[in-house]
């Protein structure tokens, strides 16, 4: 009986060790090539902003912040990047758009739930974001907290 215990004690300990070095670091995560060559055809409009924030608000605030500063997550090594980082600001129109369309790990994808318009005009919202606060279009833009 005792062999038992300390054979599952092994096993117990093996696991443990096993998931705590399987811990994955972040990867970048990159769009596709491809999607640098994708065209907005809507175009930005008085309402675009105020629209994509109704979404915003209602989907993506609660991981993204009201300025896209990101909040720390409970259960997941994921973490929510600032949309104010220069390596995000880099990025084509095209892979933001795929990115939010795709989602990855937690974030989940919105490619079933919303029109390519609203994803368009979520582009064009993450784009004001990532703007110093006094340079954002959106009339209705709220201080980060
Ligand atoms: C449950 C939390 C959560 C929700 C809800 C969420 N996101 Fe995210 N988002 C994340 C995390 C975490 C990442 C980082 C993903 C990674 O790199 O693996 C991310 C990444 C992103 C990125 C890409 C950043 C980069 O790597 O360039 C964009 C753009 C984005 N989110 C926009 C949105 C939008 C728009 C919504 C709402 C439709 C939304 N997110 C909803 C957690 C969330």
């Amino acid at each position: 009986m005792a062999r038992v215990f300390s054979l599952l004690l092994v096993i117990v300990l093996g696991l443990g060790l096993i998931s705590s070095t399987n811990k994955k670091v972040q990867e970048p995560w990159t769009a596709p090539g491809w999607t640098d060559s994708l065209y907005n055809p809507y175009n930005l409009e008085p309402l675009t902003l105020p629209q994509a924030q109704e979404i915003y608000n209602l989907k993506c605030i609660k991981c993204h912040g009201t300025q896209g500063q990101g909040y720390p997550l409970e259960h997941t090594d994921q973490e929510v990047p600032n949309f104010k980082q220069d390596w995000f600001k880099a990025q084509s129109d095209g892979a933001i758009y795929w990115k939010i369309r795709e989602g990855r790990g937690v974030m989940p994808g919105s490619k079933s739930t919303l029109s390519d318009e609203q994803l368009w005009q979520l582009v064009e919202y993450v784009r004001d974001l990532s703007k110093p606060f006094d340079q954002q279009k959106n009339p209705f833009k709220v201080v980060g907290e």
